[in-house]
């Protein structure tokens, strides 16, 4: 399994086996899941791609700025 932090995005797994919120396991939504950090998603944990109508800046964007 790979974890990826994508700027400004989300977490990005490759090659999860399983996920498990409260006790459930989710559905795969595919070979790469992509995990919300900014918090916006409705579809949390996944990312609905919410972080980019928020203008959502990681740490590392805000050092650069
Ligand atoms: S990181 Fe994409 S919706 Fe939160």
């Amino acid at each position: 399994m790979k974890v990826s932090v994508l700027k400004n995005g989300p977490l990005k797994v490759d090659g999860a086996i399983a996920l498990v919120q409260d006790g459930a396991v989710l559905p795969l939504p595919g070979p790469a899941v992509f995990l919300c950090r900014c918090g916006a998603s409705a579809k949390k944990p996944f990312c609905d791609g919410a972080h980019a109508r928020i203008g959502f800046k990681d740490e590392s964007a805000t050092a650069d700025a």
